[in-house]
């Protein structure tokens, strides 16, 4: 259960509970839900709340966002996750630098110019997942957690789109509707031109694929019994594929793709540092050439010095594999360097989506301006202290968003207009959308 929720219940005076309880995961719970979803249980690592990422660590999102479902651990989660991880890696495996890729298979597909004019590899029209809370024995329900609330966007083939916004905006819940490990409760999601939104597991089956998750938690995400073979190999088993030249031989050219050694084929996570494990993340989700790779805070987990080295190794791969990415961060500073358009999340909508060189020169959406004034910039001097605008109050709760614009409780140009009308995500110049009453940097007279 949220936070939010725990409120809620607080105030009704009698126990409510989201629909998604959070039931004990393994570590490796992402791994699994990806693999129970492709076995065909993927109403259930939906509804399971998931599993996928409970066991993830949420300590590095921006401390005062609203609460977030991850937070909450079960506890068989952290035993096995303390299982799985001792501290100190007992035989760390030196970090190796990725080998350079060869594949002769790959197409790397151009990046988009997001001209609008291409057609999407994904199209998500009116995303929507609110979390019913029930109360009482009859599990009566008595509100939701608007997780995400009606969002719209396109995803490009061969494009990077980042996507931004403090801890608790419906990130990680966007991410798992558009892998369909859940099940929007509205709006549509199309993959290709297929309507993918309530395909039954069996339909996924062919899309899944195609499109795959790299999870936060390089500890929580692989399972400490598998090998590393058996870990890279599994997307080949669940879809019954058999690659030239046989699984061994593919996963170990995977490994040496993502600049780990073959040789470590018959070895188990524990052996392996953070970034090599993200390492081996990445190869299971690029197993089977998918076309769209959905990160979910891929580097967040990881140290500083090991972060720039995955994201470059995501880069890479991007390029020679013709791969599209959708990578989700809790700040701008991953984000700003490796996508090609941004999405701004706040409370389960988006605020802003623009081109990178648009939104960082000419940011039009209060919050966006706010999130890129917290980004650390190496020239002192181009950043004082009254360039940092510090957001006053907590995000509101989910549960019961504020009326009219959800950012305006702590929006400084907030007026009446703010709190009666929702701000609808219009194009103010080309591919530059905002949803502000008052935009920053609006083109035209009259506008700001
Ligand atoms: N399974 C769930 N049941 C109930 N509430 C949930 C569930 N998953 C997420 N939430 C709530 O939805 C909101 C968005 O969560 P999430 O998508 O994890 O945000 P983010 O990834 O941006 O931190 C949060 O308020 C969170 O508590
Ligand atoms: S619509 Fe109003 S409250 Fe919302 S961001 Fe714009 S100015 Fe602020
Ligand atoms: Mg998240």
């Amino acid at each position: 259960m949220s936070e939010n929720a725990k409120k809620k219940s607080g105030k009704a005076g009698e126990p409510a509970e989201t629909e998604q309880t959070r039931e004990p995961a393994e570590a490796g719970a992402a791994a699994e839900a990806q693999e129970s979803a492709e076995a065909g249980a993927a109403e259930e690592a939906g509804k399971g709340g998931e599993s996928a990422e409970s066991a993830e660590p949420d300590g590095a999102d921006v401390p005062d966002g609203a609460a977030s479902a991850e937070s909450e651990q079960p506890a068989e989660a952290a035993e096995a996750a303390e299982d799985a991880e001792p501290a100190e890696p007992a035989e760390a495996v030196d970090e190796k630098p990725a080998a350079p890729v060869a594949s002769a298979a790959a197409v790397p597909a151009p990046r988009s110019d997001a001209d609008g004019v291409r057609t999407p590899l994904l199209r998500v029209r009116g995303l929507t997942r609110h979390f019913p809370i029930t109360k009482g024995l009859l599990k009566r329900q008595v509100g939701a957690v608007q997780a995400v609330d009606g969002i719209d966007f396109d995803v490009y083939p061969g494009e990077t789109l980042g996507v931004v916004g403090e801890s608790g905006c419906g990130k990680s819940t966007m991410g798992r509707l558009i892998t369909r490990l859940d099940e929007p409760t509205g709006g549509t999601v199309e993959f290709e031109g297929q309507d993918i939104t309530h395909l039954s597991p069996g339909k996924l089956r062919p899309m899944r694929r195609d499109v795959q998750m790299i999870f936060q938690d390089p500890y929580g995400s692989l399972n400490p019994r598998h090998t590393i073979g058996g870990i890279v190999s599994t997307p080949f088993r669940l879809q019954g594929v058999e690659p030239e030249g046989g699984v061994k031989k593919e996963v170990q050219r995977l490994l040496e793709l993502v600049g780990l050694s073959p040789e470590h084929y018959n070895r188990y996570p524990h052996e392996f540092s953070g970034g090599q494990r993200q390492r081996i993340g990445i190869a299971r989700a690029l197993a089977l050439k998918p076309k769209l790779v959905v990160a979910d805070e891929p580097v967040s987990a990881l140290d500083v010095s090991i972060q720039a080295q995955v994201v470059n190794l995501m880069d890479d791969l991007q390029d020679e594999l013709g791969l599209t990415y959708v990578i989700i961060a809790h700040d701008l500073s991953v984000i700003r360097h490796v996508s090609d358009r941004i999405v701004v999340m706040y409370l389960g909508k988006i605020v802003e989506l623009a081109d990178r060189t648009s939104l960082y020169t000419t940011p039009m959406h209060p919050y966006t301006k706010a999130l890129m004034s917290a980004v650390p910039v190496p020239d002192t001097k181009r950043r004082t202290e009254r360039d940092r605008i510090l957001l006053k109050g907590d995000v509101p709760s989910p549960i019961n968003p504020p009326s009219g614009c959800r950012f305006r409780t702590r929006c400084w140009k907030a007026t009446e207009t703010c709190t009666t009308t929702e701000p609808p995500l219009v194009s103010l110049k080309d591919g530059h959308k905002v949803a502000c009453h008052h935009p920053e940097n609006a083109p035209g007279p009259g506008t700001a």
